[in-house]
């Protein structure tokens, strides 16, 4: 590794862990450790533009007054009251079978693009509960209903696990088939028992992956319990743009959405569709990014290029061509026993083995199903 790379590295690692920990310490209301940690971030993404030039020191110059920025104004921060977290007691009855235990290690930093859903995220949960009065102003209603769906790998169930670490409210996460299999002939009581609990709270989140399987099309459905079920969840789904008790976000992932019953889409029940696309060339790299790194590279890797090679490609199959690419290198590093860096021929074998995960077809049906939602 040269010295450049390695300062580079250095730098890197440093904003990477001091900008997530910033941003962790805001959202969670510690704004003293939030202002330090987030200066630190700054001071770290100047050194790293030194290091850089074109357009990348550009940006960097400016995410780095961004920061610098967002420090300066906690400083006038009010206290938050943090207690209202995921990790609160839960309420009595059999609730706590639907609740995340503990906070997956994944932040929204992780996820490479995807900025619409993120925005939601902080529109309808995070920012209404840190500044309420702010909310109430605009006349802002927390929570709501958000369909996530798309073709499959593309980071749908990752960015479900990413708002339970992000949000500061109780996260519920529902499997389908924990519903429907594990407590045969309980499934509506599950769903009630599910729905009441999470209304005690403040404000609460409630993710269902997979919701085609829970809210199938009722026509081609010939199972009873489903015949019960389905009006159920719709009716606890009812009203959900004008909340009368607690508000609460209710995120559905799915890629195959015309599965659903179509009631599930009128209004007042989901409110936004989001649809996950395959990740642009900006998206592409930042994966390939996250993929490769504390890996060794060599010098000659070039991520613009390997992103462009990347088109159509989804983030699942980004991550296994840099798995498998530092694979092979492993094994050879211990065969041969010398230590070997990952090369742009590396890189660029594996992905011309590597076929594209989502096909033309089903992106046209995807395209189709956009037109007609
Ligand atoms: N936008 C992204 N940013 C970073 N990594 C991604 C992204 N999209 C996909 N990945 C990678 O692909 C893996 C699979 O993504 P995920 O399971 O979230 O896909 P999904 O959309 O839920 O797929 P499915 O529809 O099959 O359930 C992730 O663990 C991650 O490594
Ligand atoms: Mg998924």
């Amino acid at each position: 590794m040269t010295e450049l790379m390695a300062a580079t590295e250095f730098y890197l690692t440093h904003f990477e862990n001091y900008k997530k920990e910033g941003l962790k310490a805001y959202a969670g209301g510690d704004y003293p450790r939030a202002r330090y940690a987030l200066l630190k971030a700054s001071e770290f993404l100047f050194k790293l533009s030194e290091k850089s030039d074109g357009l990348i020191r550009k940006s960097r110059i400016e995410n780095a007054n961004k920061l610098l920025e967002l420090a300066r104004k906690i400083e006038h921060a009010p206290a938050y009251d943090g207690r209202e977290g995921a990790h609160e007691a839960e309420g009595e009855g059999g609730e706590s079978k639907f609740a995340v235990a503990e906070k997956p290690e994944i932040s929204f930093d992780d996820i490479a693009g995807l900025e619409d859903v993120k925005e939601e995220i902080y529109a309808r949960v995070i920012y209404p509960l840190k500044f309420p009065e702010k909310a109430k102003k605009y006349r802002m209603l927390p929570g709501g209903g958000i369909l996530l769906f798309g073709p499959p790998g593309t980071g749908k169930t990752m960015i479900a696990r990413a708002i339970a670490n992000e949000v500061n409210a109780p996260f519920y996460t529902v499997k389908p088939s924990e519903i429907m299999s594990k407590w045969v002939g309980e499934a509506e009581k599950n769903i009630a028992e599910l729905f009441k609990g999470a209304r005690k709270h403040k404000l609460s989140v409630i993710f269902i992956d997979e919701i085609e399987s829970l809210i199938p099309r009722r026509s081609g459905s010939s199972s009873s319990v489903m015949q019960r079920v389905v009006p159920q969840i719709l009716a606890e789904l009812e009203g959900f743009d004008a909340p009368k008790g607690n508000p609460m976000l209710f995120v559905g992932a799915t890629n195959e959405p015309w599965l659903l019953d179509a009631a599930v889409l009128r209004p007042g029940r989901f409110d936004e569709l989001i649809y996950i696309d395959l990740p642009d060339r900006k998206a592409r790299k930042r994966i390939l990014e996250i993929n490769l790194k504390g890996r060794p590279l060599s010098e000659d890797v070039n991520l613009d290029e390997l992103a462009d090679m990347l088109e159509g490609y989804s983030g699942a199959d980004i991550r296994n061509v840099c798995a498998n690419t530092a694979q092979e290198a492993f094994l050879d590093s211990v065969r041969e026993d010398v230590d070997r860096s990952i090369s742009q021929a590396d890189l660029k074998k594996t992905i011309k083995k590597t076929r594209r995960s989502v096909t033309q077809r089903q992106l046209k049906k995807f395209e189709k199903y956009l037109i007609e939602h």
